[in-house]
Formats: C-alpha cells, structure tokens, sequence
C-alpha cells in the first residue's frame, strides 16, 4: 500500500542546480546568495531588512534578544515548542493567552486580558498559514508600548488586508522542509529598524562588528553572539523556492478548497474553517475540527489505511510538563481545540489520484461510524 504523506517538500531541478552552482563557487558558509535571497525576500514581504539564519527558532530569540529588556511576553499555548522555548531561553517569562477556535489565532482582546506592567512583547502566532486579525492588535501593542513579535513560521506568502504577514512587526519564518518554500533547515526574521537589523547580523555571527576593523585579521567581538548563520547553498536554494512560493500556494489554496467542499458533506461531524474576507490563507497545513469522542478513531484509521494525517498540537504547550507552571488557568479553546483538531496531508504536489484516494477513505470511515 503507497502511503500518503503528510507534508511534501517540492524541490525540482532548478533547485538542485541553483545549490550545486552555489557549491561550486566554492564560498561555504553564509555569503552572496544570503544578501540577495534576504534583498528578494523584503521586497516579497515588504519590510525594510531581512536576516536569514538557521530556524525560525533562532529569528525568535534573536527578536527577544535585541529589546533589551526582560519580562512577561504573551504568547498562545496553540503553537509549536520553539515559541515557548524562545521565551526562556532569553531569560523571559511566557504568558499563555487562548485562541479563536475557528481562526485558531490570538486576538486582541485574549492579548489584552494577559497585559500587566511586566509584559514587554505579544508574540503573536499565524497558525497554519492564517494570519491573524492584525488591526486591533497592532493598535493595542501601541497603545500598550509593547514590542510585535509576528511567528510567522507556518504563513509565508498570507495576507491580512493588503499586507504580508512579517510586516508588521519583527517576522520569524520557518524553512524547515514541510513549511510554505524550504532551504532544509533556515529561517528569516523580517525587521523595519536599522539599529536593531544590525545588532542581529552580530548576533547570528559570533558578535562580530566588521566595521571595527583597523587591520584586516582584527575580529572584534561586542557581544556574546551565536552562529545561527545560514550557509550560502541554503540561501541558493531559498532563492529558488521564493520563485514557487506563489505557484506553490495557489496549488495548497486549490487543494484546501477542495478539502473544505468535500467535508461539507459530513458537517455533523466534521467542521471547516472559515477564512474571513479580510484575510488570504497559506495553508501550511489543512486543519478541520472532528467532535472530539471521534477525533482519535479517525486518525487511527486513516494511518492504518496508508494515510499520514496528525494532530496539531497535541499537548498545547500550557499541558507539557514543563511549561505547566506558566499558566494557572483552563484555556478552554486551546484545549477544545486540542481534542478536536485533525491536520490533512497537503502539499503544492499532492497529486489528484490520492486526494481522491483520502475521499473516499474518510467516506469509508464516515459511513463505518455511522452503522456503529
Ligand atoms: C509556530 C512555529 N514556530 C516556530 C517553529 C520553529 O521553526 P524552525 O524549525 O525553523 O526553528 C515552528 C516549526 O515547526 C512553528 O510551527
């Protein structure tokens, strides 16, 4: 039996060439191709500077990093690890706020119910290619002098009114092989300040300021960096992949499209996503929501038939072990969520046969339960 993944990267032979070109200049670490892959992408997203290094993971911290103060950040529990871990791991407190169950986002006023005098960041998470409503939460983080941390990590190339998401405030984007393009492992953190892109290009090489240079072999360290860089054949292939990014997302807002009428069918079960008119979606991922007591049977079946489907999060983070003292409270959506929520292979390449293939198995599974 052929299984279905979940996630499939698209790498075809311009991108192979493009890397084996960038090898064969023989420069091996971060260089050329990273300047005009970070140029590319600001001019996509529409900041002033981009930064490319290795994980979204490091972007996060980097953006923590360069505020200069410590504190409480809001974040959701309805995310990935790195976003929590980027929090303590800059010396900062997390503050878990819940999510819109159909929009799977944070929103202002969640956000707003968490300030206190000790918050200095929202980090706000665009879940699975969704940017959140950005409006009201950009008004409230003024408002409130607090800094915009976007973890745009699953939406590149979403739009919330007429801009991208990592526009508004410090953007953190993921490459990592099932995000919307891939360099393998990478990341990107979007800025608008020229001081703090700076800073962060010292951060990412060892905290080295090459305009400190009286004699060419002087390396100066100003700060204790890391080496979060992103070697130049990386850069190469993200310059590859950005050509696609649109191709690629007109392809996964095809194949949602066809989820979504699809389900429809079962809406005594299953529950679509609605996408308001002020936003566009990436679809990093495609969630539906099944009532909870059938949730876990379906994803057993699917993968017993050859189909990789998962569920996205499973625990949220306020439930891992160690994340548990941060939040006193039920997140009640989050935690709906949680029990609820079913993630569908999609992918620019899923090929038709096999969507027909994940139909007619979830009709299978759909008139099984309905005998039982
Ligand atoms: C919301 C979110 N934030 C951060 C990350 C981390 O990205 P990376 O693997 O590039 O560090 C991910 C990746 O899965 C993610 O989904």
């Amino acid at each position: 039996m052929k299984k279905i993944p979940l996630f499939k990267s698209y790498v075809d032979k311009s991108d192979y060439k493009s890397v084996l070109n960038s090898l064969k200049t023989g420069w091996l670490t971060h260089g050329s191709s990273n300047l005009v892959f970070e140029e590319k992408f600001s001019k996509y997203i529409g900041s002033k500077f981009s930064i490319s290094m290795n994980s979204c993971t490091s972007a996060l911290e980097c953006s923590l990093k360069i505020l200069k103060k410590k504190g409480e950040v809001i974040i959701p529990s309805w995310t990935w690890v790195s976003t929590a871990n980027a929090v303590l791991n800059t010396g900062n407190i997390p503050v878990f706020a819940d999510v819109n169950i159909n929009s799977r986002n944070l929103n202002a006023e969640n956000i707003e119910k968490k300030i206190n005098k000790k918050t200095i960041a929202v980090i706000v998470v665009h879940y699975a290619g969704l940017p959140c409503e950005m409006d009201e939460i950009m008004k409230l983080t003024k408002k409130r002098k607090i800094s915009l941390i976007e973890d745009s990590a699953e939406t590149l190339g979403a739009k919330w009114k007429k801009n991208y998401t990592g526009s508004f405030g410090m953007g953190c984007f993921s490459f990592f092989p099932t995000k919307n393009i891939t360099t393998t492992e990478g990341g990107m953190l979007t800025i608008n300040n020229r001081k703090q892109y700076l800073e962060v290009k010292k951060i990412i090489a060892h905290g080295i300021d090459h305009d400190k240079k009286p004699v060419f072999w002087h390396r100066e360290a100003v700060l204790p960096g890391h080496n979060f860089r992103l070697p130049n054949h990386l850069a190469a292939l993200g310059i590859s992949q950005l050509k696609k990014l649109n191709k690629f997302n007109a392809k996964r807002r095809l194949i949602a499209k066809r989820y979504d009428n699809f389900l429809k069918k079962f809406e005594d079960v299953f529950a679509i996503q609605k996408v308001s008119k002020n936003l566009t979606h990436s679809y990093q991922m495609y969630t539906c929501l099944l009532k909870p007591k059938l949730r876990n049977n379906f994803l057993f079946f699917m993968k017993k038939n050859g189909i990789e489907v998962s569920a996205h999060f499973v625990p949220p983070l306020h439930k891992q072990n160690y994340l548990k003292k941060f939040c006193k409270k039920k997140l009640k959506n989050t935690e709906y969520l949680s029990r609820s929520i079913v993630t569908l292979p999609i992918y620019p390449n899923l090929k038709n046969v096999d969507l027909n293939r994940i139909f007619k198995l979830i009709t299978k599974w759909y008139e099984k339960i309905k005998k039982n």
